[in-house]
């Protein structure tokens, strides 16, 4: 008799246990945002290089973000500064350089890399292919709109869009709303994020402009700052995502972020945010 009755409850005890780890498995990873490799793995290898965005693959960061820019003769790169000077060895604007002239610059002369190049968007995609996600930056330039027919042949091209491709592979973001919406046109199935970077401590985003991103973005990107739980709250009721980026302190501001719930995070350290994602609290 009590054998027949150890039995089931070696069951029950067994059922319980799985059913314990899972839950709390399940409620970890619900607290994992969405990992933007910010310039690839940006706080590890130079920005927008290969070596920086097979890290931030190797780092399982669920997008590589770049930075669109555009050269005088008009190729688009990935590049962040208007300006070669800070990761270059050369000095002037990218806008004022052909291809060519960008391709003689070197980034990061040091022992470890000596021939890193600027990369072209289309090398980029051409060597990742759908190996990876990509969170594209697109801007204006000098008030005109002139990367988003590029960028989106260039997509096409590879069939990271279009027919066959996969809703979320690409997510495109600007501080532009004039370029956002010149893409929802061409391009409406790929998800938006309109980027906004609030200095200002009084600043606050109000209900009214979060209702006119949402007429043609997905989400909205925020330098952390000024990122409260009201903000999220108010953002995500409008079944909007919301994403934040880092100026200073990302540690510490990373760990806020989480706890505030919020969809993403661009980081320099993707391999970071899922160890403090799976601190308690
Ligand atoms: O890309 C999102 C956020 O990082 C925007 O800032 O200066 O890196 O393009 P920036």
């Amino acid at each position: 008799m009590k054998k027949l009755l150890l039995i089931p409850m070696i069951i029950v005890i067994i059922i319980t246990c799985v059913n314990v780890f899972q839950t709390s498995s399940k409620e970890v990873k619900s607290k994992i945002p969405t990992v933007i490799a910010h310039r690839g793995a940006s706080g590890y290898e130079p920005e927008h290089t290969i070596p920086a965005y097979d890290l931030a693959k190797k780092m399982k960061a669920d997008y590589i973000e770049i930075d669109l820019d555009i050269t005088k003769d008009g190729h688009l790169v990935a590049f962040h500064d208007g300006s070669v000077d800070r990761m270059t060895n050369g000095s002037g604007y990218v806008k004022n350089m052909t291809l060519a002239q960008l391709k003689k610059l070197k980034i990061d002369t040091s022992s470890k890399y000596r021939n890193l190049k600027i990369l072209t968007f289309d090398e980029v995609v051409k060597h990742f292919g759908k190996s990876v996600n990509y969170y594209i930056e697109t801007r204006e330039l000098g008030h005109k709109l002139v990367m988003e027919e590029k960028m989106l042949k260039i997509l096409r091209k590879h069939h990271i869009i279009g027919k066959g491709a996969r809703k979320g592979q690409v997510i495109i973001e600007s501080f532009s709303s004039k370029s956002l919406k010149k893409v929802h046109k061409l391009a409406p199935e790929i998800p938006l994020v309109q980027l906004v970077m609030i200095k200002d401590k009084k600043t606050k985003v109000t209900n009214k402009q979060i209702n006119e991103w949402a007429r043609f973005a997905d989400g909205v990107g925020i330098n952390s700052q000024r990122v409260t739980k009201d903000l999220v709250n108010r953002v995500q009721k409008k079944k909007m995502f919301i994403y934040v980026f880092f100026i200073k302190n990302e540690e510490k501001e990373t760990q806020r972020m989480i706890k505030l719930k919020v969809n993403g995070v661009f980081s320099n350290y993707p391999d970071k945010i899922r160890e403090k994602s799976l601190l308690k609290g």
